[in-house]
């Protein structure tokens, strides 16, 4: 490959942002001006949202205005059911019925306001995804409540019941902790998408298709199937020794950027210890960490020369599936939450553009000359 090229875009600065900064050396998150961690533990996903989209915390007035504005575009039309019954009735993963979803968001009254489109998407991907799975389970939709939150929202669409508080802050936590994340792969998808001056749904849509694939949005699922046979086999040593000796990589651990302990992998441990403390499955959660202790230790005697440490899906598959959401929909309630960055840089790449348009060294045949359809 020649040496101006660089493969996957490493290392090169496309764009200026105030919505998140990444420090893969120092293990830092800081989002809107504020550490991962403070948030994290503090805020609804409503008003990180809302930080990210003003640049500020909102005042008590607007975030009840913010709340009520979610909860006036939450509703999808008996179209959109269709198709999303038609995607469960065919067995189609959670993330095309999203996609299909998310494209079909501009129906019903949009004003051609993208500050206000911005609003419809981020509400609409939870009533999208939860309408999927009901009628992946033989189940009637179940629509939004105006009372609850965005989190205790997707819950209660999910399941039809009145999620517990430790479920939803639990599930709040998660939200506000992977809401954005520098330029990462759907994000750039995003912010190239509307660099054409095409608009926030289209925006969406395209980031929903790149978060899809297994090296973004996949690993959650994974993760969730190892911590579950080690819980059953219950010796993390052998499984970890007999992964790494099989030339196969242990999920949950290493990153692109990150070369420390992924600091939303901090939070989000802490978000799954409360709620697993008293939850009646302690026991799972202690071989979590158990594991962690194991694997961090036997990746650095592999791989001396490469810092591998846990990355945010190690505790994000625990945390998930301790709330109640299916395995299955991991990848889709990621979409949940990062909606609102997408969202967030779809407009401030609006707002100071100039269309992405990055140039590639061809590498193919020159100089060939026609030969007719019948000659060749
Ligand atoms: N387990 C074992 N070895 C690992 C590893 C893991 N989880 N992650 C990386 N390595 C090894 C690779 O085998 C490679 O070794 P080599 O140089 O001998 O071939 C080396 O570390 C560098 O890996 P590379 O694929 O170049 O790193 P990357 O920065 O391109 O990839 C990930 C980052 C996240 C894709 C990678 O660490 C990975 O596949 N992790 C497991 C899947 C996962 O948890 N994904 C969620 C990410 S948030």
């Amino acid at each position: 490959m020649s040496d101006d090229v660089r493969a996957g875009l490493e290392g090169v600065t496309v764009a200026e942002t105030s919505l998140s900064r990444v420090d893969g050396e120092a293990g830092e998150l800081v989002v809107g001006g504020y550490p991962v961690e403070e948030l994290a533990g503090n805020a609804t996903y409503e008003e990180v949202v809302f930080l990210l989209l003003e640049g500020r915390l909102p005042t008590a007035d607007e975030l009840d205005s913010f709340r009520a504005d979610l909860a006036a575009r939450r509703e999808i039309g008996e179209e959109v059911r269709n198709v999303l019954r038609r995607a469960a009735d065919e067995g189609l993963p959670a993330m095309d019925a999203l996609r299909m979803g998310v494209a079909a968001a501009n129906l019903g009254g949009e004003t051609g306001d993208e500050r206000e489109t911005a609003s419809r998407v981020i509400a609409v991907v939870p009533t999208v995804v939860a309408t999927y799975w009901r009628y992946r389970e033989g189940l009637a939709p179940v629509d939004p409540r105006p009372e609850l939150g965005h989190a205790a929202n997707y819950l209660f669409m999910l399941t039809g019941e009145q999620p517990t508080e430790r479920a939803v802050r639990g599930l709040e936590s998660y939200l506000v902790t992977v809401v954005d994340h520098g330029l990462n792969a759907s994000t750039f998808t995003a912010r190239t998408v509307v660099s054409t001056e095409s608009d926030v749904v289209s925006g969406a849509t395209a980031a929903v298709g790149a978060l899809k694939g297994p090296l973004h949005g996949g690993a959650p699922g994974p993760v969730l199937d190892m911590l579950r046979e080690i819980h059953e086999r219950g010796d993390p040593g052998t499984y970890v020794r007999e992964t790494l000796e099989g030339g196969e990589r242990l999920m949950g651990f290493g990153h692109r950027v990150y070369r420390v302990r992924d600091p939303r992998a901090a939070v989000l441990s802490e978000a799954a210890e409360q709620f697993y403390a008293g939850s009646g499955q302690a026991e799972f959660f202690e071989t979590v960490e158990r594991f962690e202790r194991v694997a961090v230790k036997a990746l650095a005697e592999h791989k001396p020369d490469r810092p591998l440490e846990t990355n945010v899906e190690f505790y994000t598959a625990p945390l998930l599936w301790g709330v109640g959401v299916p395995p299955e929909l991991f990848t889709a309630t990621f979409a949940v939450s990062r909606v609102g960055g997408w969202t967030a840089h779809c407009l401030e790449q609006l707002a100071d553009n100039r269309i992405v348009r990055p140039v590639a060294t061809y590498t193919g045949p020159t100089g060939r000359t026609w030969t007719p359809v019948e000659e060749r």
